[in-house]
């Protein structure tokens, strides 16, 4: 066993520096006495929070606004509690727990993540971050240790189906979108009401520039880059822009067995096609874009239909915003052609976007001294994944921090991180957000 693991075991079992120091077992790198969450509480708490919205087959489906979604949020507000923070539920439906600083005259720094899910998701995918924000929030409390900064630990409402609760706070959320209806079957503004928010009241949560001194969150990578590498950290030097689109393919429903081949209007061959030319546009330029149609129907749906409408969705994500719109221009041209051969026509529907962000390069550089003195390997790199920090980054300095995803794998019943790794990186987190709180940026 190398050292790495060796530490990173002691860590997973929640043996904190006092204890380690009882021992008589030397403490990794020159940060012997700080701070260090508690592993084991820290994994427990994830492996109870998994109960909400469990399936039979692994993994969690708990949607924004499903009764899974509120009773794993009534969990998160009793944890809140316990680590003796002060959790309010904002119009917007987000969880903001509070916790006191020295100097109430100073911007808060917050920290959290997401705790609903795609469906059939995973176990890990935003819960990490927030239940280790409570945790480090919890510890701070018990190692009697109190932030120059207000905290608030943030529980972000609807992450999954477009960072609905983070730019309602950014001021990025449109009066349009919520009327948009989630994959609960709610409307936005229902599912925000469900929640104990109020959809007439977004503006007073709304928060400007300036308005908070810093944002961190801990997320697993989602992606298999940090385990092929063995290394332990990452840390997140921007987000990718997200445009999500609903696609209407109009044709002309006709019966099966009456109607030649070159007579129909067939919807759903006209919304294959596009399947096809999205792959081929997004895989003809360099780059790491990424293109996906999630979700395709045919109707009327009988196999003795030719279909007369098929809607599907698109997706297009990378760092650099122009490159989404051209690729978007390029693939609704190509709509239009296979529109013409085969006698439909294509409408598209924003969803929504996410706009490109870049982290705070200050906030990286805490993020790799605290990484360092915890004696942890570590690397710089983007994220594919959509996070609540890129609505944070427009109202301060933010920071992510990635831990590895095993076999890549997320968004699926096998997502999986290991408790040593969920402890390093809340052990990062607490360490970056002390560090945030010793500068005066704001
Ligand atoms: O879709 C995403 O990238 C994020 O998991 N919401
Ligand atoms: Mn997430
Ligand atoms: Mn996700």
């Amino acid at each position: 066993m190398n050292r790495r693991d060796f530490t990173s075991r002691l860590a997973a079992l929640g043996l904190t520096p006092a204890l380690s120091r009882l021992l008589a077992i030397p403490e990794i790198g020159s940060a012997a006495l700080a701070p260090r969450v508690d592993g084991a509480r820290l994994n427990r708490h994830i492996a109870e929070l998994s109960r909400f919205g469990a399936n039979p087959q692994g993994g969690v489906t708990r949607l924004a606004y499903s009764d899974a979604d509120r009773q794993g949020r009534e969990y998160v507000l009793g944890l809140m509690r316990d680590a003796k923070l002060t959790p309010t539920i904002d119009a917007a439906g987000n969880i903001i727990a509070a916790r006191p600083g020295r100097d109430g005259s100073r911007k808060p720094i917050l920290f959290g993540s997401h705790i609903d899910s795609v469906p059939e998701g995973g176990n890990y995918d935003g819960d990490v971050g927030s239940l280790a924000a409570i945790e480090v929030a919890q510890s701070l409390g018990e190692q009697g240790i109190t932030t120059r900064h207000p905290l608030q630990v943030v529980i972000w409402q609807n992450e999954e189906g477009g960072l609905y609760g983070s730019r309602a706070v950014s001021g990025q959320l449109t009066g349009d979108e919520l009327q948009n209806v989630s994959r609960s079957g709610k409307t936005i503004a229902d599912g925000i009401a469900f929640l104990g928010g109020d959809p007439q009241r977004l503006g007073p949560t709304r928060r400007n520039k300036g308005d908070i001194a810093g944002y961190l969150e801990l997320h697993i990578e989602q992606g298999g880059t940090l385990e092929r590498e063995h290394t332990d950290i990452g840390i997140v030097e921007g987000i990718v822009g997200i445009k999500q689109w609903e696609v209407t393919v109009t044709g002309f429903a006709n019966h099966a067995g009456t109607t030649p081949m070159d007579q129909r209007h067939d919807a759903l061959l006209a919304a294959a096609r596009f399947v096809d030319a999205v792959n081929r546009t997004v895989t003809s330029i360099p780059g790491r874009q990424v293109g996906t149609v999630g979700r395709m129907q045919a109707f009327p749906g009988a196999p003795n239909v030719i279909p007369g409408q098929a809607i599907c969705t698109l997706e297009l994500r990378d760092l650099d915003e122009a490159k989404i719109d051209s690729l978007f221009a390029s693939i609704s041209a190509k709509a239009t052609r296979i529109g013409g051969e085969t006698g439909t026509t294509f409408a598209f529907r924003l969803l929504h976007e996410n706009t490109p962000a870049p982290s705070d390069a200050r906030v990286r550089a805490l993020i790799a001294d605290s990484a360092r003195e915890l004696g942890l390997t570590m690397k710089v790199m983007p994220s594919g994944a959509g996070h609540d920090a890129q609505a944070m980054a427009t109202l301060g300095p933010m920071g992510m921090i990635f831990i590895p995803s095993i076999g890549g794998i997320s968004h699926a019943p096998k997502e999986f991180s290991r408790p040593e790794d969920i402890v390093n990186g809340a052990n990062v987190l607490m360490a970056s957000l002390l560090k945030l709180d010793a500068v005066d940026w704001t």
